[in-house]
């Protein structure tokens, strides 16, 4: 698991890498997954958005072109960089997510907050508490979208780990959506899982 200094050094070829990945594992299905949270979002135009995890801003850049209000967390100074170049006007908070979401930001309400490929860095019960806390600070019918490395089981997940072994990150939390979807239930909280593709998925989870 990389450390924010893991990700300063990668933040210069981050997007170029990912380009040349989206084909295989860790990545496989990468744009897709973003398209598929960007085709999410309804009514763009002045839609309050926080990116958790908002690296490079591939997906996010794109809201803010459509008028999105842009707040971001990152615990990467080179990778928040990259994202104020593409969005200058967007607040982007230097912040370690364990912590939960930073003060300044908790007083918000968002209509979408969103992560892509960032929350394998908690535990599942890490997760559920974040998860927990990122839905307070929706608006009423607001959404909170969670994509990242994921399976629809555990099964699924545990064949992806014989066949990637070479590439599999041990200290890294990949959600089975059978687990995940579960003890969310046990808390009272209905969300929907849809896989995208062989490695990557999708949690929705609305405030109602
Ligand atoms: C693989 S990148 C994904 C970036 C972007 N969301 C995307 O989809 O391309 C993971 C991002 O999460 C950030 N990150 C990882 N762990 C974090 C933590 N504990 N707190 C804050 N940011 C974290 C990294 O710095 C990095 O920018």
């Amino acid at each position: 698991m990389l450390n924010d200094r893991g990700f300063d050094r990668w933040s210069e070829e981050y997007d170029e890498f990912v380009k040349k990945s989206s084909v295989e594992y860790p990545f496989d299905g990468y744009y897709e997954v973003l398209e598929f949270v960007y085709n999410k979002i309804q009514s763009k135009k002045k839609a309050r958005i926080l990116d958790v995890g908002i690296g490079t801003g591939v997906l996010t850049h794109r809201l803010y072109k459509d008028g999105a209000v842009i707040y971001g967390v990152d615990f990467s100074r080179e990778m928040i960089q990259i994202s104020l170049e593409k969005m200058p006007s967007a607040i982007i908070l230097q912040w370690d997510f364990n912590k939960g979401l930073p003060m300044e930001l908790q007083k918000e309400k968002f209509d979408y907050i969103i992560s892509t490929y960032a929350i394998h860095h908690l535990n599942d019960d890490k997760k559920i508490e974040f998860i927990v806390k990122l839905r307070d600070s929706l608006k009423e019918n607001g959404k909170l979208i969670i994509a990242d490395i994921s399976f629809e089981t555990v099964e699924k997940r545990n064949e992806c780990k014989s066949k990637y072994a070479d590439k599999w990150d041990t200290d890294e939390f990949y959600m089975a959506a059978v687990e995940i979807l579960a003890k969310l239930k046990a808390i009272g909280v209905d969300a929907e899982y849809t896989q995208i593709s062989a490695c990557a998925g999708v949690l929705e989870l609305l405030k109602s």
